[in-house]
């Protein structure tokens, strides 16, 4: 059964910090695809992550598109907002997955040929209460991430990463399926 959970972020820095914990699980040639609307929490995630590796702090890509950091792993930051699509190998993602760099894609949802393994996808949406009321605390917004695994070793390590996680933040079991 695939594996899958959701994890609740109350603020920015919670979304920062889970970043960073979570990037401790990964591993090199992983790809990570970033989705859900504007403003969802995706870059200040991928900062928290690229913080784990580096010590450059990482900017958002929107106008570069990719964003190297270099660190005992390298991490790449893509964001695809600008394009339609990509294959993938337009952009050269694949080569940096055969490099051994962690990628990390928000708006990944317009890789139309994403890997069948090594990949994990997180979407970010906003938790809404009392049905349509959002938590609202100082500009900060609850939000939930849904994390998924395609291939033997990445749903490996997010086995272990959610046995972390669920130590010291709100997670739920979700086993749905994603394409
Ligand atoms: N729980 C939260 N986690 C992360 N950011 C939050 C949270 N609550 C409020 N925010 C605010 O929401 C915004 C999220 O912006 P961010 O750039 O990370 O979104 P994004 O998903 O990358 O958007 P885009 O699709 O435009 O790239 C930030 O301004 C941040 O301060
Ligand atoms: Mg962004």
């Amino acid at each position: 059964m695939p594996l899958g959970f959701t994890i609740q972020s109350d603020s920015e820095e919670d979304t920062f910090n889970l970043g960073s914990q979570i990037a401790s699980f990964a591993y090199e040639g992983l790809c990570i695809i970033l989705s859900g609307e504007l403003g969802s929490g995706k870059t200040v995630f991928a900062k928290g992550f690229a913080s784990f590796y580096s010590s450059t702090p990482a900017r958002s890509p929107s106008f570069t598109l990719v964003n190297e950091y270099p660190g005992h792993i390298p991490v790449v930051h893509v964001d695809l907002y600008r394009l339609s699509e990509t294959d993938g190998y337009d952009i050269g993602l694949f080569d940096y997955q055969k490099d051994g760099c962690i990628i990390l894609v928000e708006w990944g949802e317009r890789w139309s040929l994403p890997p069948e393994e090594n990949l994990w996808h997180i979407s970010f949406r906003r938790a809404f209460r009392n049905n349509e009321r959002a938590l609202q605390d100082g500009g900060n917004t609850r939000l939930l991430l849904s994390v998924r695994c395609k291939g033997e070793k990445a749903c490996h390590r997010l086995a272990e990463c959610m046995e972390k996680l669920q130590k010291y933040w709100r997670v739920s079991d979700e086993s749905d399926s994603f394409s």
